[in-house]
């Protein structure tokens, strides 16, 4: 989710955009592909469906019996990091049971709508980890330390000297502005040490689950289709064209794992 410079501003108005809208529904009633928070106001982050959510798709209230282990099968998870190659750090650190414990942490991922879309969703996150590490290849990104991953124009969450805030992870993780809040919900120091995302393989899969649920989780309940993940994950780098390559790559691992759980991929698969 290498992400370019351009998009904290995209992010920043969005923000202003989602806090006018919030401002307006103190009282709920919100949409149905919004939580209603336990403040009263209407999003899909995780301060509206995290803890104290009252209604809406929250993290904390499973609408289906979907297993996600009974889904992530050993052998689903083998298929992929097994493609990997066997010098790649990855292979060392990855795991089904790592990712199995930190989807715990989210019990809606993977359990949300009906079974058929938890699988599409199931498969949709795997699809875009296969792409971004490479079949669970790299922990961190490729050169990561010679890029400049810091918003300085982001003092909400202020870069920390020395540390650089690269790719890691299943979701590859980029930017202060992420690894600040990722942080905090999860429970380690994400701006003083970002490193933690590629030396504590829980933690590593929480924040790609983190920032799933954030963005990406109640596209695929909407129905808003595969496509609208990716534009979440890269969409600036991606989508309108910028790169058909790798767009299709992403709807390639996409309707593999699809095929695999026995589901339709669904409409909308490219951006
Ligand atoms: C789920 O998807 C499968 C495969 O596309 C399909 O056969 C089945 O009818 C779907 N189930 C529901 C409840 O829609």
């Amino acid at each position: 989710m290498a992400l370019p410079k351009s998009i904290p501003m995209t992010l920043a108005v969005a923000l202003l955009l989602a806090g006018i809208a919030t401002a307006e529904a103190q009282n709920c009633g919100c949409s149905t592909d919004l939580c209603c928070s336990r403040f009263g106001y209407c999003g899909t982050s995780d301060d509206y469906c995290g803890a104290g959510c009252r209604e809406g798709p929250c993290y904390t209230s499973p609408t289906n019996d979907v297993s996600v282990a009974d889904v992530v099968t050993q052998s689903f998870f083998d298929g992929i990091i097994g493609q990997a190659d066997g010098g790649c750090a990855g292979r060392g650190f990855y795991s089904r049971d790592a990712f199995l414990t930190a989807a715990g942490y989210y019990p809606n991922f993977g359990r949300t709508g009906s079974a058929n879309d938890s699988r599409r969703e199931i498969a949709a996150f795997f699809a875009h980890v296969t792409h971004e590490t490479g079949h669970f290849c790299y922990i961190e990104e490729i050169n990561g330390a010679s890029r400049d991953y810091c918003d300085d124009t982001n003092t909400e969450w202020p870069c920390v000297a020395g540390r650089n805030y690269y790719g890691r992870g299943p979701i590859q993780l980029s930017w202060n502005f992420n690894y600040g809040p990722a942080g905090r919900d999860i429970g380690f120091d994400g701006l003083g040490a970002p490193e933690t995302v590629a030396n504590d393989v829980v933690i590593s899969f929480r924040t790609a689950l983190w920032y799933w649920m954030n963005n990406c989780h109640s596209l695929i309940i909407s129905g808003q289709g595969f496509g609208a993940t990716i534009r979440a994950i890269n969409g600036a780098l991606e989508c309108d064209g910028n790169n058909p390559a790798t767009v299709n790559a992403r709807v390639g691992y996409y309707r593999d794992y699809c095929s695999q759980l026995g589901v339709d991929p669904g409409s909308n698969l490219t951006c």
